[in-house]
């Protein structure tokens, strides 16, 4: 299987991812990390022992990152959306493994420089701070990762702002840094995620698998369901982050294009805002992609049989 670090911050659709990867025999999560985001950094680090405890992740190192971005004060959460918890409505046991002592960027560094180069993919689904502490606090790691894999940015509209989405726009300079590294990215961004929509029978589905972590999946997507309609009038939310895991799990479920992609920092209204030249074919050795188009019964179908097989 193709060694992930899922660096997240449950989070609804975080916690999906999890159990996305966790299920699924092409993918091993070999360390888990956190990052401030959808809520404050203790609230998420818990939510991810728990959902590992859940997903029967219980032999690989989970540490908790940063508390804040780089440079711009505190993140807002996103209590709207994910509720006061992170997690609002969706069961879980109480946590049963110790956290790592080690901040998360230092997880990241170590896991990287331990494992043979070119087999580690990174996969972020929260605000890319760890990483860019990470490939900062040891530049080798830049051309070790085999890649990264991220959910954030858009090329067309924004979530968070008419240009902007979440994740990029809680760190832009973390984002900055990751998009510039030489590595290869890969933005699955909302142009792809605004098609995985958890609509009412995919919903049914996975509550009719029947087993615990297939009902704290349904809890999950019914209560981000609900919270999607009141915020933004949807009548299903997207599941976003399962997104960048799925594309790890099996490329040709999507449309990638490389593209140039930068990241705003300085934009009064355009902040957080991943700028890609969808104008003309990208230069040779473009090192960014994005992901444009989503074969979404297959994506479903991954997301089922993954929750299905943990048990
Ligand atoms: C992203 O923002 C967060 O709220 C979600 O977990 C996802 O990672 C979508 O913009
Ligand atoms: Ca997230």
């Amino acid at each position: 299987p193709r060694k992930i670090i899922l660096d997240c911050d449950p989070g609804y659709d975080d916690a999906a991812a999890i159990l996305l990867a966790a299920g699924s025999p092409e993918v091993k999560i070999i360390a888990l990390t956190t990052v401030a985001g959808n809520q404050t950094i203790e609230k998420v680090t818990s939510n991810a022992l728990r959902i590992a405890r859940l997903a029967g992740l219980s032999d690989i190192p989970i540490a908790m990152g940063a508390k804040r971005p780089i440079i711009r004060p505190a993140v807002e959460v996103c209590a709207e959306i994910h509720g006061e918890s992170g997690l609002d409505g969706a069961d879980m046991p109480e946590a049963d493994i110790p956290l790592d002592p080690r901040p998360a960027a230092q997880l990241i560094v170590d896991t990287i420089m331990r494992e043979p180069a070119g087999t580690v993919t990174l996969v972020p689904t929260g605000p890319l701070t760890n990483i860019a502490l990470a490939a900062r606090l040891e530049p080798r790691i830049v051309s070790r990762v085999k890649e990264v894999v991220l959910m954030g940015g858009a090329c067309k509209e924004g979530n968070v702002s008419p240009c902007a989405e979440f994740n990029i726009e809680n760190d832009p300079e973390a984002a900055h840094i990751v998009f510039n590294e030489p590595w290869k990215v890969t933005m699955v961004g909302l142009d792809l995620t605004y098609q995985a929509r958890a609509e009412k029978p995919v919903r049914d589905r996975i509550q009719a698998i029947g087993t615990k972590p297939a009902h704290f999946l349904w809890q999950v997507l019914e209560a981000f369901a609900k919270n999607y309609k009141a915020w933004r009038g949807f009548d299903a939310p997207p599941l976003h982050d399962p997104c960048a895991v799925a594309y790890v799990i099996d490329p040709t479920l999507m449309e990638v294009r490389p593209t140039v992609i930068n990241v705003e920092i300085r934009g009064e209204l355009t902040s957080g805002m991943t700028v890609a030249d969808l104008r003309r074919p990208a230069p040779e050795g473009c090192h960014t992609f994005a992901a444009l188009k989503l074969d979404k019964d297959r994506f479903w179908d991954l997301m089922a049989k993954s929750v299905e097989r943990i048990g």
